[in-house]
């Protein structure tokens, strides 16, 4: 069984998976998802498995190629033009391979000694991104963070511990008697912010949620009367959250604007750009973020716009110090009492994670092999398709657009005429699902104003508007009565 780690076994087995993983590259037919029972999934599975016979076969290659076309076959096809459903992208293969590296080499990267290329490569990311963000260089700080939901909760935290102090040790003790913690956020803000409110005990309710313009953006001039409304119902508001990019319509709220009210009155203001800071790389496009310079924390998620494996999630932070203000914590077995420029380095005691994956990797080494027009070309096109798929829609009587694209997000509805308003919203879960059962596109729904609608991400190149036209056709196939 040992065989199982000598070099000349592995590879043998990097050539098999190569192999199945370059013929399922190169397939660029049209298709979404097969959608299998998890029963006879199991079944399947179980059919591979040695342990499933009495005596455990030898190693065969066959098997380990069995396991991985399955694998491959079962998932949402992220490289076919059929994918238009979701945030996550067919990632540059590159960035998988040197992923596949982190996992042979092993090292977790939250402290130097153990991952000296992945400290010192986040560091050089930092700087790199840094550019387009504007934060004084001397003064910024980076860290990575498995997704960016855990991104949002630790910035909340950092944002919190500042406005509170002492509540990351003695809890709400440490709070004045009727002090209630709030956070206020835009209508649309994605739900791990609700939930990192929830987490932190200031309440899932305790949200204030700012109404949205015609956009879908947080609404600038009703902000202040909402936080005076706020107050006035008992709340402190310590943390003004926009976001760059929503995850229902990719709508940016105005960040300069909603800057200026976070100063005014002494606010964290964090931007989750989870979605859409993969902008800022563009000159064509940077220009959705302006003012993003002027927020205290932003997280950016790499594993969507980048094109890199998931999760590869960046937390900046403007002010260094702010920080460390997450986790202050001592633990002396990692924890160094006296740094060394070594352990200075050490991410640690800013992130929650003990055990992290060196999430940095894929993207450095592309940047560095590619430099920043790998990403910007393909960010340019995919927002250049959702215009004109916008365009499309509007040419057509039987759709109904709802917002104008501002990244690569669109949403909109099918409306043929024998479809009244009291249906509408049903409708489109049906049709949604119907497309995704016929198995050619993924695409995905999403209430808006609380009526459900179609949603599409553009997050493929390969993807052009026939594709579209396409798509809208199977919408219409899938529309029909049934
Ligand atoms: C705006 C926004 N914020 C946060 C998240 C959560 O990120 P993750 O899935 O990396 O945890 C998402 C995910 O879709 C998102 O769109």
């Amino acid at each position: 069984m040992l065989e199982a780690f000598e070099a000349q076994r592995f590879r043998e087995n990097a050539e098999t998976v190569l192999s199945r993983l370059e013929k399922h590259l190169s397939d660029l037919s049209i298709r979404g998802l097969e959608l299998a029972d998890p029963a006879r999934l199991t079944e399947a599975a179980r059919a591979l498995m040695t342990t499933e016979r009495e005596q455990p076969t030898a190693f065969d290659e066959e098997r380990l190629a069995a396991i991985v076309d399955l694998y491959v076959r079962t998932g949402i096809q992220v490289h076919s033009p059929g994918y238009m459903g979701r945030q996550f992208s067919g990632v540059v293969p590159l960035s998988g391979v040197i992923d596949f590296v982190s996992s042979v080499v092993n090292q977790p990267s939250s402290f130097y000694e153990a991952g000296q290329l992945p400290i010192v490569a986040e560091r050089i990311m930092a700087d790199e991104l840094n550019q387009f963000i504007g934060w004084d260089p001397g003064r910024f700080a980076m860290l990575t963070t498995s997704g960016g939901s855990l991104a949002n909760l630790t910035a909340l935290l950092a944002a919190r511990n500042r406005a509170f102090p002492g509540i990351l040790s003695r809890g709400n003790s440490a709070l004045q008697a009727q002090v209630r913690p709030a956070v206020a956020v835009g209508a649309d803000v994605h739900y791990s912010v609700a939930r990192a409110a929830g987490v932190m005990g200031i309440g899932e309710d305790r949200i204030v949620r700012l109404p949205l313009d015609r956009r879908r953006r947080i609404d600038a001039d009703r902000v202040r009367p909402a936080l005076d409304e706020a107050e006035e119902a008992g709340l402190t508001v310590f943390c003004l959250v926009a976001s760059a990019g929503t995850t229902s319509v990719g709508a940016f709220d105005p960040l300069d604007r909603l800057a200026a009210v976070a100063q005014e009155r002494d606010l964290w203001f964090h931007v989750d750009g989870a979605h859409g800071a993969s902008l800022l790389v563009s000159d064509k496009l940077r220009h959705r973020l302006r003012g993003i310079d002027r927020a205290d924390s932003l997280t950016w998620d790499a594993h969507k716009m980048m094109f890199v494996p998931a999760p590869c999630t960046l937390l900046f932070y403007r002010d260094r110090e702010r920080s460390r203000g997450a986790f202050r914590q001592t633990a002396s077995y990692v924890f160094d009492e006296r740094q060394d420029s070594n352990s200075a380095l050490d991410n640690g005691d800013k992130n929650f994670e003990c055990t992290k994956r060196p999430m940095i990797m894929p993207l450095w080494a592309l940047w560095a092999i590619y430099g920043k027009s790998l990403f910007a070309d393909k960010i340019e096109y995919l927002c250049r398709l959702t215009q004109e798929a916008h365009a499309i829609l509007e040419s057509l009587p039987d759709f109904e657009t709802i917002h104008r694209p501002e990244a690569n997000i669109l949403c909109f509805r099918y409306r043929p005429e024998r479809i009244g308003d009291d249906r509408v919203h049903e409708f489109q879960v049906d049709v949604r699902n119907r497309v995704k059962e016929q198995g050619n596109f993924f695409i995905s729904k999403v209430d808006v104003d609380g009526v459900a609608a179609l949603r599409v991400v553009m997050m493929n190149h390969h993807i052009t508007s026939g594709h579209f036209h396409m798509l809208l056709d199977e919408i219409r196939k899938a529309g029909q009565p049934q």
